[in-house]
């Protein structure tokens, strides 16, 4: 028997999308959220090298940013088109200002907020993220936040992550969440 916060939350009939900046803990998260509620869970980028049939550093270096962006506005168009699914999406989905649109029309948003410091170290020492690997990451990751962290706000829901066992950061997802959908369907009414 799920506990009442977590049937409520899986009753909404939205796709619960989460947003935030690499090492934010997007698809980890996402996961544990998705087997909470019973649902399917999608990582965008998974989706997009699926489909282009090569990996996020490939697309990047061979077709460029703007090419992946426009992969993962489709991918993104298709996978919140279906039954309420969690999906994870790439850090930049939510700035492409189309997929944002269609992201805030079609999918409940929660974004993942993180610290600097929490982010260089969830993102140290892989390799799969082409723009973390032109110039010193903290650089990059610091010049990104002051540049997407007003975009993010955006989502109408908002979680804090920290450095704790991720069980306790998905108990705290799963309740903004609620206390966000009865606060709107209140308003709704
Ligand atoms: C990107 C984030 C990555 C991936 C790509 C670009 C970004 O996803 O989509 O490397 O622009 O922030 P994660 O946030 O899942 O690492």
């Amino acid at each position: 028997m799920p506990d009442p916060v977590t049937a409520r939350v899986a009753a909404i009939p939205r796709t619960i999308a989460l947003v935030g900046l690499m090492g934010c803990g997007k698809s980890h998260i996402g996961r544990r959220l998705a087997a909470a509620l019973g649902r399917v869970f999608y990582d965008s980028d998974t989706e997009v090298e699926a489909a282009a049939g090569r990996s996020v550093r490939e697309i990047f270096a061979d077709l460029g940013e703007p090419a992946f962006r426009d992969g993962e506005r489709k991918v993104i168009a298709r996978l919140i088109d279906g039954a309420p699914v969690v999906l994870a999406t790439g850090g930049g989905a939510f700035i492409d200002p189309l997929t944002r649109a269609a992201l805030r029309e079609r999918a409940l948003c929660v974004w993942l907020r993180a610290d600097l410091d929490l982010l260089v170290f969830r993102t140290a020492g892989r390799t799969t993220r082409p723009l973390l690997l032109t110039g010193d990451p903290r650089t990059i990751l610091g010049e990104l936040m002051e540049k997407r962290y007003p975009v993010y706000a955006e989502a109408p829901v908002v979680v804090d992550t920290r450095n704790e066992p991720s069980e306790i950061t998905t108990e705290r997802v799963l309740e903004a969440i609620d206390a966000h959908w009865q606060t709107q369907t209140r308003q709704d009414r």
